[in-house]
């Protein structure tokens, strides 16, 4: 296993990077608004990583992923299967909130998910949980599965399992959260899906 140390060491350095990063489309909007970049936090040691698509307003003011509305979703989601949020790793694409919550345009995609791609290299998680189209289309496209990408209607709660970049992962699209905040039937349905989770994770802790 990879030293704690080394780990903390790693990740922290992705946070000055993206802290200091003034070519990333979304920099001065955060320094005029006095927002912080969103990072990701949990367990460095992660089997779990749960991608979202950008900060929210929330996140962006404290510097927490999924600290609002939705994150209160996804906190009861975590809490039905017994999964402790301290024990999965959360972050997202972008590492700054787009104006007005808007969808991330493919140029900031490219300029941050590089810093994504280094988090889930480092934490190396058995299990990524993608959330919503934009995560989920992402991470299809860059782990060699882009023929299976399909709007997050199709394919929530499935599992895909691929052997791309150094190890075996296994991806689980998940509906956002946030669509919970205003359709009470869709929590239905991400409980649903979340039993995929806590079945896999059950087979991973004996391992
Ligand atoms: N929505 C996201 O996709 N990410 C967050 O961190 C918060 C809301």
């Amino acid at each position: 296993m990879k030293n704690l140390e080394k780990i903390d060491q790693e990740l922290k350095k992705i946070r000055d990077e993206v802290l200091n990063c003034k070519k990333c489309p979304l920099y001065e909007y955060r320094t005029k608004n006095k927002f912080l970049p969103v990072i990701g936090e949990g367990n460095h040691q992660a089997r779990i990583m749960f991608i979202g698509e950008a900060p929210g307003l929330n996140e962006a003011k404290t510097g927490r992923p999924f600290c609002g509305a939705a994150g209160k979703i996804l906190d009861e989601l975590l809490d039905t299967v017994g999964i402790k949020r301290e024990e999965v790793y959360i972050t997202n694409i972008l590492k700054d909130r787009p104006p007005e919550n808007r969808n991330p345009k493919p140029e900031e995609i490219d300029a941050y998910s590089p810093y994504l791609l280094r988090q889930y290299k480092i934490i190396k998680p058995k299990i990524i949980c993608t959330l919503g189209n934009y995560s989920t289309a992402f991470i299809l496209e860059k782990f060699g599965l882009a023929e299976k990408i399909q709007g997050i209607s199709k394919i929530h709660g499935k599992i895909f399992d691929t052997q791309a970049i150094f190890q075996s992962v296994k991806i689980i699209p998940f509906y956002h959260p946030a669509v919970a905040t205003y359709n009470p039937d869709m929590k239905k349905i991400l409980k649903e899906d979340f039993k995929i989770l806590e079945k896999l994770s059950q087979n991973f802790s004996t391992e």
